[in-house]
């Protein structure tokens, strides 16, 4: 294990009808102007928004909205919403969504306690912030974990660039299955998958066997697959529903992450892809990882084996890393870039430019340099 010190902040209410008995009480630790943000319209349509508007209102609350939070949020909507919450001294912000609305709020908390650009001062500064208008979680659509760290994925249009940007973190965070039964099945699988890669990325970070960190981590992967098996079978399986909640959240609440390096290069990749495509996070992770594994596999071949044997009960690394090709396929996520929902068409000029603006990850298994990653993208043509 490497040094690490570990905090952990986010008070965290879990299982259904938790918003009804727990929110009340937890915003009385706030002022009286809360910013309700959200997406593009699902939490009006499933009653979502009736529901916590009331207890806001019973809470005694005064409500500034924040409609319209993109998937994949951009800068531009971060600014929208830090700008609203100056003009309204907003006193707290409560984010109800996926992992776009929680992530775009984080921002949103920081950006409005700091005149300065909080995309400047990370990226060319290298300052981060330590001040926020204090906001809360309540997840929608499981699958990043977004509501149990500070860390935000924005895409900047201007740049071209979507990436990793610190901000709030929740003082408590909701998780509630019975707001995401309204979720798509294929949202819900590709949130899942989400889920999987933080744990798969995190586990190949180093090369120790026997920490405990890799341990859970191939708890959390085996889970995963199993209650994804169960959603196939029944995507309004409840008990499977609750199971990958707290997988997503395990695989983001730092547990996994401590005393170790993670990868994280297939993230990089996707969200370089996202910048270029609006593509869905999930779903462009499901296309990238076998490519991706395929070129590494023999880079870490002790780790592969022991991920083949535990997650998918198959004998080598080599098999492991197909029968996560195979699952992808059982699943019905996409397995090709053409299948997935793009902004533009996806050309060999499209994946160039990815490539060459993609970060890459200095730790293990090895680090790839940009035609590699042009090379695997073409892989998945
Ligand atoms: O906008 P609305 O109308 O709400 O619709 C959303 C959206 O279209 C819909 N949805 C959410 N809850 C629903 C629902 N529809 C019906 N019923 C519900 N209960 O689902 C769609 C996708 O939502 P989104 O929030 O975009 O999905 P997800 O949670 O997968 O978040 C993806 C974003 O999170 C970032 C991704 O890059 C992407 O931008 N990530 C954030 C991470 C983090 N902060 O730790 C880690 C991840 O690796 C990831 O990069
Ligand atoms: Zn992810």
């Amino acid at each position: 294990m490497n040094n690490f010190i570990y905090e952990y902040p986010i008070k965290t209410f879990f299982g259904e009808g938790c918003v009804g008995q727990h929110l009340g009480s937890q915003l009385q630790n706030y002022g009286k102007t809360v910013l309700l943000a959200y997406g593009q319209g699902s939490i009006k349509k499933n009653g979502i928004y009736e529901e916590i508007s009331s207890i806001l209102k019973a809470a005694g609350k005064t409500i500034v909205d924040f409609a319209g939070i993109m998937p994949n949020p951009t800068y531009d909507k971060v600014q929208e919403g830090a700008a609203l919450v100056r003009e309204n001294h907003v006193d707290f912000i409560l984010a109800v969504g996926g992992g776009s609305v929680i992530d775009c709020c984080k921002v949103v908390a920081a950006q409005a306690k700091t005149d300065q650009d909080i995309w400047e001062m990370e990226f060319s500064g290298h300052r981060y912030p330590d001040k926020w208008v204090p906001m809360g979680a309540v997840v929608t659509a499981a699958g990043t974990g977004s509501e149990m760290n500070s860390g935000a994925v924005i895409t900047n249009e201007s740049k071209m660039i979507k990436a990793g940007v610190f901000g709030a973190h929740a003082d408590f965070a909701f998780l509630d299955t019975a707001y995401t039964l309204s979720l798509p099945a294929g949202q819900v699988l590709s949130g899942a998958f989400d889920t999987l890669s933080h744990a798969m990325e995190t586990y190949l970070g180093t090369s120790d066997q026997d920490n405990v960190s890799d341990d859970v981590a191939l708890a959390v992967m085996r889970n995963t697959v199993v209650n994804m098996r169960r959603l196939l079978v029944d995507v309004n399986d409840r008990q499977a529903r609750s199971n990958l909640m707290w997988d997503a959240a395990m695989a983001e609440n730092g547990i996994l992450k401590c005393g170790r390096l993670t990868d994280f290069q297939a993230h990089q990749i996707e969200h370089q892809l996202g910048a270029y495509t609006d593509c869905n996070h999930g779903q462009g992770l499901a296309v990238i990882h076998p490519a991706y594994y395929r070129h590494i596999v023999g880079d870490a071949l002790e780790k592969f084996t022991r991920f083949a044997k535990v997650v998918f009960e198959v004998d080598t690394a080599e098999a492991g890393v197909e029968a996560l090709a195979a699952f992808i396929r059982e699943c019905g996520l996409p397995v090709r870039l053409g299948e997935l929902k793009s902004k533009v068409e996806i050309t060999p000029e499209v994946l160039r430019k990815v490539a060459d603006s993609c970060n890459i990850i200095g730790s293990n298994p090895r680090q790839l340099d940009k035609e590699e990653i042009y090379q695997i993208l073409m892989e998945c043509i």
